[in-house]
């Protein structure tokens, strides 16, 4: 039952602004925010990632330092990418089991900088460091096998929990993967560690800067459509997530984001977990274009877009704008 026009007029609540933030729904703070850090080897190391214009590929003690800055802007979460060396990749990924590899010096100099007062995200999947850039092992046709992958990613899970993640974040859509890597946790006596599986995670246009950002893509040949989802489907997500969830996942994430709230709502609705999604590195991309372009305002649009995540439904976002985004929302 509603009024009708003239008692009814939608414009008197928006007229001022002290009645616009009164009657406002959704909020954006700091605290909904992830920040994915990009790790390069070396000290004292930046190199900004061309197709990423604002982000750069850090060395682990300068992670240290950004994980900092996070922390005193009060983010909550960093998420970590390494960019392996050529010559740590192998066809088998074997990198990402080494307790010293880039990914773990990176967690450690986190820890060091910041203690417990920030979470640190770590990213399972082998692209970072398969010589092929495909998240998994191949077989002889070239296709990615969903077992024997599965068992190196409950590996790789360890080898991060173990350096200190707190959470587990698996990016490489195999079948089963969330519940080998929980009960390996579970055994492994972490049992804190948290997953955040990435459970609908689409075979998207949207990833090209990030692979540029980890140095896979230009080793990859092909395309993930074997593994990452169908863009044209939602029910099929709806069924991602029902399994994660039955699995042990303690969080979802719809990826890429603005392109696909529309399954962020339907998930919330559907089985009332936290949901996060990632506004990838194709995204971050098109707005920097955007503002370099004179098309819209850079703030604005960083800060719209990160208020649609919540409106859809999202606990939280991992975005590349994280830091210039709370630093806007402290004023
Ligand atoms: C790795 C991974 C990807 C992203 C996050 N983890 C790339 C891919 O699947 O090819 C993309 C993130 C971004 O584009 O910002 N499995």
């Amino acid at each position: 039952m509603t009024a009708s026009y003239p008692n009814l007029r939608l414009r008197r609540t928006r007229a001022t602004g002290w009645s616009r933030a009164l009657h406002r729904e959704n909020i954006l703070t700091h605290a909904d925010l992830i920040w994915p850090l990009f790790v390069t080897d070396g000290s004292g190391v930046e190199q900004p990632v061309a197709s990423l214009p604002g982000v750069s590929r850090w060395s682990p003690d300068l992670i240290g330092v950004r994980a900092k800055e996070a922390s005193a802007l009060g983010i909550p979460c960093i998420a970590l990418f390494p960019n392996t060396q050529p010559d740590r990749r192998s066809d088998d990924g074997a990198e990402a089991l080494n307790p010293d590899n880039l990914m773990c010096r990176a967690i450690k100099a986190v820890r060091d900088a910041c203690g417990a007062d920030i979470g640190i995200l770590t990213d399972v999947a082998l692209d970072p460091y398969t010589a092929h850039g495909q998240d998994g092992l191949l077989d002889h046709a070239g296709y990615v096998v969903n077992d024997d992958t599965v068992a190196v990613l409950v590996d790789q899970a360890i080898n991060q929990a173990e350096a200190g993640a707190d959470i587990i974040a698996p990016s490489d859509m195999m079948d089963g993967r969330v519940r080998a890597i929980r009960m390996a946790l579970e055994m492994g006596g972490h049992h804190n560690v948290q997953i955040m599986s990435y459970a609908a995670k689409y075979a998207s246009a949207f990833y090209g800067p990030f692979r540029d950002a980890v140095g896979s893509g230009g080793l990859l040949k092909g395309d993930k459509k074997s593994y990452q989802m169908d863009p044209a489907n939602g029910e099929e997500a709806l069924r991602e997530v029902e399994l994660d969830i039955a699995e042990g996942a303690d969080s979802v994430m719809v990826k890429p984001g603005l392109p696909y709230l529309d399954i962020v709502r339907r998930v919330k609705e559907r089985f009332e977990v936290p949901v996060f999604a990632y506004q990838v590195s194709g995204e971050y991309a098109m707005i920097e274009a955007a503002a370099a372009a004179g098309a819209g305002d850079r703030d604005a649009l960083v800060l719209e877009t990160l208020l649609a995540f919540k409106r859809a439904g999202c606990s939280g976002v991992l975005t590349y704008h994280a830091a210039h985004a709370a630093r806007l929302l402290r004023g």
